[in-house]
């Protein structure tokens, strides 16, 4: 997969810190383009295959000091290649759009900035072992005191990051902001503090005009 087969399917990722919506938005999103007669793939990392949710059970249950970061990353991007081998890549070959709730982006962030300057580490593996950008990417921004209050209602077991709280939050919010200008040929950065109507309709129209 250094070399990734290229499909004919749309490959679309969706980022934010949590609780921003990602989820909801997603869902919204494929009842639209299924009404629309898109043959639409749901799917979240870390997970969405058989293995990869093996390794999501790894990194975001139990006690998070088992892992220094560099293991941690070698795990995300693990589940990650699992992941493309087996879904991603054979659907996008298949012409489907795939909508993906959160990719190596998330990475990273959250592994390359929150735990030292690990960018670089988490940009070679990339290369390395994965090897494709999203065709588009949706970033949901939203201050992280919303953000945080919302993820916290959801009462959920992969709670590792979550309790990082506000301080972290803030700062993966700027960080967000700084990739989308990096690679402003893939990002859309959506206002995510509106209801959610407002939110699906600006995703929408973003993502028609993308696949038009
Ligand atoms: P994420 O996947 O980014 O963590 P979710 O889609 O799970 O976020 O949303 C977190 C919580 O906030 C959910 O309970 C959801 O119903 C709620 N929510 C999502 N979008 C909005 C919105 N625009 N306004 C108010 N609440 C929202
Ligand atoms: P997710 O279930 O998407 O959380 P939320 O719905 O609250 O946004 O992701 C779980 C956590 O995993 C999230 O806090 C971010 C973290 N994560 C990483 O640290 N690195 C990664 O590469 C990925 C994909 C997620």
């Amino acid at each position: 997969m250094t070399t990734p087969p290229r499909g004919s399917g749309c490959f679309i990722t969706f980022e934010g810190i949590d609780g921003s919506g990602k989820s909801t938005q997603i869902n919204r999103l494929a009842e639209h383009l299924r009404a629309q007669g898109q043959d639409v793939v749901v799917t979240r990392e870390p997970g969405g295959s058989p293995g990869a949710e093996e390794i999501r059970a790894l990194v975001l249950q139990g006690d998070p000091d088992r892992w220094s970061a560099e293991t941690e990353i070698l795990l995300f991007t693990a589940a990650r290649r699992d992941h493309m081998e087996r879904l991603i890549e054979p659907a996008l070959a298949q012409g489907k759009v795939v909508l993906c709730d959160r990719f190596a982006d998330s990475t990273r962030m959250y592994q390359g900035v929150s735990r030292g300057d690990l960018r670089p580490v988490v940009d070679k593996l990339h290369r390395l072992m994965i090897g494709r950008e999203p065709d588009l990417t949706i970033l949901i921004d939203m201050d992280p005191a919303t953000g945080l209050s919302r993820a916290l209602s959801r009462q959920t077991a992969d709670e590792r990051f979550e309790a990082f709280g506000e301080d972290l939050q803030a700062r993966m919010r700027a960080g967000f902001l700084a990739l989308a200008d990096e690679f402003r040929d893939r990002f859309h950065v959506i206002d995510g503090a509106r209801d959610i109507d407002t939110v699906a309709g600006d995703i929408r129209a973003t993502v028609d005009k993308a696949l038009a």
